[in-house]
């Protein structure tokens, strides 16, 4: 019977309905209710960094070298000392389990089994330990500060023991950002509202019976399980608004989290040159040039754009990443042709797991990964450990600082 579901939601996403990540955004808002769909999708304010994010791989083209026999190309990468099949890395997505089922075991298990890493948000309803044993992949736990620095330290320790690789702090979360499409669908009122309040807002969840029934199925609203209150337990389910407010983390508490982790250290959240040697001098193993999907600060340069510049201001001390944007494996090669190791992805599988849970986050993968290989052999190069800026024209003023 579960076999049989499980055939049923991986040919829901098989080509030809399903051939790049826009359909499986298209999957995932037909099964979710606007209030999820709209999470995984929206931004902050105006929404300019999200699209920003998107556009600036738009204004990179290519510079292949044609009548090259490409037979085989190697994807391979290290990253933080571990060998990855692709450089792609889930990045942490909060609220999975609102998504599909156990969402977060789903999504960690799809990327050990295609060789690539996975990282757990802090606000999860899975427990980081249940995480671990869905997946065969490197595992990374993503810390905020929500419930403050013992609450962190018990989720260091369980981390640590559960065998999480690497811990990914996220700096660029002071309050949390105007997200207009959480506010307008009633996430505060849904989430901890009481029935009067909620009541405006039930209707998108009663029009998705199949969500809703899984959702019921697998015991309703979660709690976070990795931030466990000293005296009182897991945390209840707050909205992501409320959860961000207390989630701050400060160049000063990077150096007792340094203490209290001794594995590699990955900063999310660099904006600047200047904000990367910050990275490298707090001892970080790497940074991720990110904007948090254009989620917090509206009006902040895309990533890609940035890129350069901080590659540039860390010299190869630390190995960077980048995420936001990233549509299409095209997309990926020009990230690495600009100096990014891997990439980070959140939406493109997100949306993945909202449409089919473990095969639609499956699905995600192969899509970039298949898009990766056939860009590659377009190029006319072999290895992804060749891609430089001589595949790429950039426009001038990126590489002015
Ligand atoms: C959580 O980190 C979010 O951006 O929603």
């Amino acid at each position: 019977m579960f076999r049989f579901a499980q055939h049923d939601k991986t040919r829901s996403v098989e080509p030809p309905r399903v051939l790049n990540v826009e359909d499986l955004r298209r999957a995932a808002k037909r099964r979710l209710p606007r209030v999820v769909f709209d999470y995984i999708d929206g931004g902050a304010e105006d929404e300019r960094t999200l699209r920003a994010n998107c556009h600036a791989f738009e204004e990179v083209t290519f510079r292949p070298r044609c009548a090259v026999a490409t037979p085989a190309c190697d994807l391979r990468v290290s990253v933080l000392g571990k060998s990855l099949s692709t450089p792609l890395i889930l990045a942490p997505v909060g609220s999975s389990r609102l998504m599909y089922p156990r969402g977060e075991e789903a999504a960690a298990s799809a990327a050990g089994a295609a060789g690539i890493a996975y990282a757990l948000s802090t606000l999860s309803g899975c427990r980081l330990e249940d995480v671990a044993d869905a997946s065969k992949g490197p595992l990374w736990y993503q810390l905020y500060l929500v419930g403050g620095r013992d609450c962190a330290l018990s989720a260091i320790e369980r981390a640590k023991a559960a065998g999480f690789s690497a811990l990914v702090v996220t700096i660029d979360t002071a309050v949390a950002g105007m997200r207009e499409r959480d506010l307008r669908n009633g996430a505060k009122e849904l989430l901890s509202g009481n029935l009067g309040s909620k009541l405006p807002f039930v209707s998108q969840l009663l029009i998705k019976p199949h969500w809703l029934a899984a959702f019921l199925a697998d015991g309703g609203l979660m709690k976070f399980q990795n931030v466990v209150i000293p005296g009182k337990g897991p945390m209840l389910y707050a909205d992501v608004t409320a959860a961000l407010e207390h989630a701050a983390v400060t160049w000063d508490d990077l150096n007792w989290i340094r203490q209290a982790w001794s594995l590699p250290i990955v900063i999310k959240g660099i904006h600047t040159g200047d904000d990367a040697r910050r990275a490298v001098d707090v001892g970080a193993s790497a940074l991720v040039v990110s904007n948090h999907g254009g989620r917090q600060l509206d009006s902040v340069a895309p990533t890609l754009r940035i890129l350069p510049e901080v590659v540039a201001s860390v010299g190869g001390h630390i190995e960077v990443l980048l995420d936001g944007g990233i549509r299409r494996g095209s997309d990926i090669v020009k990230a690495l042709c600009l100096g990014a190791r891997a990439v980070m992805v959140g939406r493109a599988y997100a949306y993945g797991l909202g449409a089919a849970g473990g095969p639609g986050v499956a699905r995600a993968i192969e899509i970039l990964r298949t898009d990766l290989v056939r860009t590659l052999k377009l190029l006319g190069c072999a290895s992804i450990a060749e891609l430089d800026r001589s595949y790429v024209d950039v426009p001038a003023d990126w590489l002015g600082k």
